[in-house]
């Protein structure tokens, strides 16, 4: 009887390791490894029978045809400009995000507006509740096919039959193939399942999306070499208790990875959101103190956004911060600016942030709005709604100028804001701006500016 080889496999990185070990040498996490065997069949995955290729030999790449390389409308803006302009034919698309953001429900909506046969494969939901899915999107369309199976080798016998232009598999973690004994959701199983597409992608030029699950930490689950593997990385994000959805490139071979679609969630499925800055921004009845509003840039586009911040005086001996949509330990070190360089006694307060629409930004330049959020609810003295600000805040208190300035103060001036605080260092030319702009250096100047 033939030995069955096996292998230890890291269930959070993917690491093989040749025995079992308490921690994964890799990524260093601990009792992670477990053990799969990695004995291949020599059955074989995807015939290529329809079509017939030729060898592959070097070309000069003058001589390189890419007129396939067109690519194909998927009848969303959104996604479109985040793919860079629409699909290319034969790319592996991962879109990882958690459960219950909104991953089926985009690519349902998807496989029934684009305008081409598309086969959307679920290993999740049956036939029947896919239906009634798309009832409730309210979208109709003859050549959007559905097919709830999990066997890849059942999929690509399904695929020669139907011959679709774009195929949607929910999810990659369901997967599984006959070459590997493992279950389904095991690394060797998802690792080999990928590779099995992205060979049928690549040989038949179909595209494929994939739906990738994510762990705790933000991470697609599986290995991470599978980002590697693809061509596109997507990942949707957003609170699942608010209505908006973020659709980020992480990376894409045909594009650049810097651009964003901003959805809302409703309740017949997902709609762009076409101008996000007038949606972010809360409404409110009467002045409050502890708001301010920043001008970020998200991918290319000018973002204005909600701080909300609460001062207060803490209750227990050590004070909390808190913050949602924004990196603690920037706001820990901003709070230790206003304390050195500022003189304002914070240590024995809470301090709470929170960003409207229940979204992350990374942007440093919204640290001048955090700051002047944090000192109106300080001060309990409200800063004009007709304000924005746009700076980066150094560990010695000084203001420090942001990328893209003028985009940030055109998105403004556009909205109808009427001041914009920046860094005095910025490098901009303020003759023919339709809003005011006004320079500050220090935190001091804000403080006397803002609050007298
Ligand atoms: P779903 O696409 O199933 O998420 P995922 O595939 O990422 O796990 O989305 C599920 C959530 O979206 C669910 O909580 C219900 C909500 N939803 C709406 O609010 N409106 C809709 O039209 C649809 C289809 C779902
Ligand atoms: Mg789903």
């Amino acid at each position: 009887m033939n030995k069955v080889k096996t292998s230890f496999f890291c269930q959070n990185c993917g690491t093989q390791h040749a025995k079992w070990q308490g921690q994964c040498n890799s990524c260093k996490e601990w009792n992670t490894l477990s053990e799969e065997v990695i004995e291949k069949s020599t059955k074989k995955v995807w015939k290529s029978s329809q079509k017939i290729y030729e060898a592959i030999k070097p070309l000069k790449i003058d001589k390189i045809d890419i007129k396939q390389e067109l690519r194909i409308n998927t009848g969303d803006q959104e996604l479109d400009r985040v793919l860079g302009g629409g699909i290319i034919p034969g790319a592996l698309m991962l879109l990882g995000g958690e459960p219950g953001i909104g991953k089926s429900t985009l690519l349902l909506q998807i496989a029934m507006r684009i305008n081409a046969k598309v086969l959307y494969v679920s290993g999740e939901e049956s036939q029947r509740q896919i239906k009634i899915r798309s009832n409730r999107i309210n979208e109709s369309s003859n050549d959007c096919y559905i097919l709830s199976e999990t066997k890849t080798q059942n999929i690509f016998s399904q695929i020669e039959t139907l011959n679709p232009d774009l195929v949607i598999i929910d999810s990659v973690q369901t997967l599984n193939t006959d070459n590997i004994e493992n279950s389904p959701g095991s690394i060797s199983q998802i690792k080999e399942c990928t590779a099995e597409f992205i060979r049928f992608a690549k040989e038949s030029h179909v595209p494929v999306f994939l739906v990738g699950h994510i762990t705790k930490d933000g991470q697609i689950a599986g290995p991470k070499i599978l980002e590697h593997m693809v061509d596109v990385v997507l990942h949707f994000e957003g609170d699942r208790n608010h209505i908006y959805r973020i659709l980020r490139t992480k990376k894409n071979r045909y594009g650049a990875t810097s651009e964003i679609g901003i959805y809302e969630m409703q309740s017949h499925g997902l709609s762009a959101v076409n101008n996000p800055s007038e949606l972010l921004i809360s409404e409110k009845d009467e002045k409050l103190s502890g708001h301010a509003i920043a001008a970020t840039i998200e991918g290319v586009r000018p973002l204005m956004i909600e701080i909300q911040a609460l001062v207060s005086s803490a209750v227990y001996g050590t004070p909390q911060r808190t913050s949602t949509g924004y990196n603690t330990k920037r706001l820990n070190m901003l709070l230790a600016v206003l304390e050195k360089r500022a003189g304002f006694t914070l240590g024995s307060k809470d301090v709470f942030i929170n960003i409207t629409g229940g979204i992350s930004i990374d942007d440093p330049a919204i640290d001048l709005a955090v700051i002047v959020s944090i000192l109106s609810s300080y001060h309990d003295i409200e800063v004009s709604e007709k304000y924005c600000f746009a700076a980066e805040i150094g560990l010695s208190g000084e203001i420090r100028p942001v990328p893209k300035v003028e985009q940030r103060i055109q998105e403004a001036a556009k909205l109808g804001y009427e001041s914009v605080f920046i860094s005095k260092f910025s490098k901009i030319d303020t003759q023919n701006l339709l809003v005011k702009v006004i320079p500050i250096s220090k935190i001091q100047d804000l403080v006397s500016h803002l609050f007298g």
